[in-house]
């Protein structure tokens, strides 16, 4: 799968765990930085993550930043993104099965590297349910 990542100072160091494991998975990753721990503005590292999805040059993306919610505050903005913050693997199943979230948002300065890794595999490999689903999805893009 395609994927692109991106990350302020405060998620920085979950982005590089989480490049790792989808590259050793085997994806194609685009790492959109930050690469520092210098203080960023989220938005900025959001908008191009943003900007391969809805040029189809990625399916799915992943924010980092130091608690998800900036991130996922920036990425909701946009028509056509559904932005989860994600605390565990259970959460990351169900926003892909019922929302068909596209990205997937991590709290570098409030999640564990481990269950972050657990969540990322989950939301990659879940499917959408579609169904009943398709309806509430519509309704999101209507407003
Ligand atoms: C940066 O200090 C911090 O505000 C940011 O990483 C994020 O947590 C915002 O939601």
């Amino acid at each position: 799968m395609d994927i692109a990542i991106g990350a302020d100072h405060g998620g920085v160091e979950l982005k590089r765990a989480l490049v790792e494991a989808m590259r050793a998975a085997g994806h194609v990753v685009m790492d959109c930085g930050t690469d520092g721990t210098a203080s960023v503005d989220y938005p900025d590292f959001a908008a191009p993550v943003v900007a391969r999805i809805t040029a189809g040059q990625a399916q799915l993306g992943i924010l980092v930043c130091g608690s998800g919610i900036g991130m996922c505050m920036a990425a909701n903005r946009h028509a056509g993104i559904r932005a989860a913050v994600l605390h565990n693997a259970t959460e990351a199943r169900l926003t892909r099965a019922h929302n068909n979230a596209n990205i997937a948002c991590f709290g570098g300065r409030t999640t564990g590297v481990e269950v972050a890794l657990d969540a990322l595999h989950a939301f990659l490999t879940t499917p959408y349910d579609g169904g009943r689903h398709d309806r509430r999805i519509a309704k999101l893009d209507a407003r």
